[in-house]
């Protein structure tokens, strides 16, 4: 943990790439977009349809866990996706996966509590748990092992400082990694056997591009599991997720949410129930990710990019920039200058080793993944 982290919580330079960015597009400059991790194309149509009807009539708060046909049509999900029985009563619908956290955070420990993430990681972890007053611990993973987290480097983690809780990522955010289901259950098993209370962020389920994603409910019922309808769903700006709570801890989830959020968006909960039957549309969107994906990461080798593994899921590419730069902020806002491609810091999400490294995002277009690539070939040419 670095000393900023240490006082307190630290900025998020993508937002300082995306405002200069929004900056230099008011004055005429084309940019490309690598640096936002959302799907660059709207819901399906038959949500937005459904959500039109719902518009005029009133809509007030829901029941503090979520309308019942949401829960019960998630329910229906975990059947069929991952041949898991979940009782509705344990789901609650969330206001994005952001909210869950804050909800699993204080139903499954108390302030003061430590909760180990792994570095890099989704810099929000971090940030939210040193606002709410938890104790952080950083567990590293490298590249040359595929940033894959595993039992082993938990319980050495454990050893040098222990801690009550692991929140965790696969697919990860932004290296990509997803665990088969041999990984996840090593992890789960330390995890028992430390009495390790594990939160599994799968917010990048269905974007799995080896095969479906294994969720933590296939292999145990004390994990709480996070997700979200914003990325596989396309659905960033509706705010809307839901969580699974295991049973010792869903009447202190719904009296915390009765309270913090009172229930998730009522449009959005409409929405999301929808989106679940929008599988198709939601596959097409992931299909052109996967194209982005093999263009990109070719691409960033050929530049020289120092890419050795492209990730196997999410819609990120990690990639190494030694061979032009040492200093990831100054090569993200030179290439954001000279180029007009927009990438996010390594130091947003490592910021002790992060500044090596610049995420990329293919969520949008192949045609942007293709032009940035093209301007980022002469950049380098150029000098960089
Ligand atoms: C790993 C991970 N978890 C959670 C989130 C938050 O998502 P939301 O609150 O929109 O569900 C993000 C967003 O980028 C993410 O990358």
């Amino acid at each position: 943990m670095t000393d900023n982290a240490a006082n307190g919580l630290m900025p998020f330079l993508a937002m300082d790439i995306l405002k200069r960015s929004k900056e230099m597009e008011t004055q005429g400059r084309s940019i490309c977009h690598l640096e936002l991790g959302e799907p660059g194309q709207p819901p399906a149509p038959r949500v937005i349809e459904a959500v039109a009807r719902a518009l005029p009539e009133p809509q007030g708060y829901t029941n503090a866990k979520g309308l019942t046909e949401l829960r019960e049509g998630l329910s229906r999900y975990y059947a069929t996706q991952h041949a898991v029985e979940v009782d509705p009563d344990l789901i609650l619908a969330t206001m994005g996966s952001s909210a869950g956290f804050i909800l699993a955070f204080h139903a499954a420990f108390r302030p003061g509590a430590r909760i180990a993430v792994t570095r890099p990681g989704y810099p929000a972890y971090v940030n939210t748990l040193l606002g709410l007053g938890f104790g952080l611990v950083e567990v590293p993973v490298g590249a040359a092992d595929g940033w894959r987290l595993t039992g082993a480097d938990i319980a050495a983690a454990h050893a040098k400082k222990p801690f009550d809780g692991l929140l965790f990522a696969s697919p990860a955010n932004p290296t990509g990694t997803a665990m088969d289901r041999a990984g996840l259950a090593d992890i789960i098993s330390t995890c028992a056997r430390l009495n390790i209370r594990l939160i599994s962020d799968e917010i990048y389920h269905g974007l799995d591009y080896r095969g479906p994603s294994v969720s933590a409910l296939e292999l145990t019922r004390d994990a709480i599991v996070i997700n979200s309808f914003s990325k596989y769903y396309c659905m960033t700006g509706w705010r809307i997720g839901w969580m699974v709570v295991p049973e010792d801890l869903v009447r202190r989830a719904e009296i915390l949410q009765q309270n913090l959020f009172i229930s998730a968006p009522t449009l959005s909960q409409i929405g999301a129930t929808v989106a679940l039957g929008e599988r198709e549309y939601a596959e097409e969107q992931k299909a052109g990710y996967a194209v982005n994906r093999k263009i990109l990461a070719e691409g960033l080798r050929d530049i020289g990019f120092d890419l050795p593994f492209a990730g196997e899921g999410a819609f990120y590419a990690y990639a190494g920039i030694s061979r032009f730069a040492n200093d990831c902020l100054q090569f993200c806002e030179t290439m954001l200058e000279q180029a007009g491609v927009a990438a996010t810091p390594g130091l947003d999400f490592d910021r002790k080793d992060g500044a090596g490294f610049v995420r990329f995002s293919y969520a949008g277009t192949r045609a942007s993944v293709e032009e940035a690539l093209e301007r980022m070939q002469k950049f380098v040419r150029a000098g960089g």
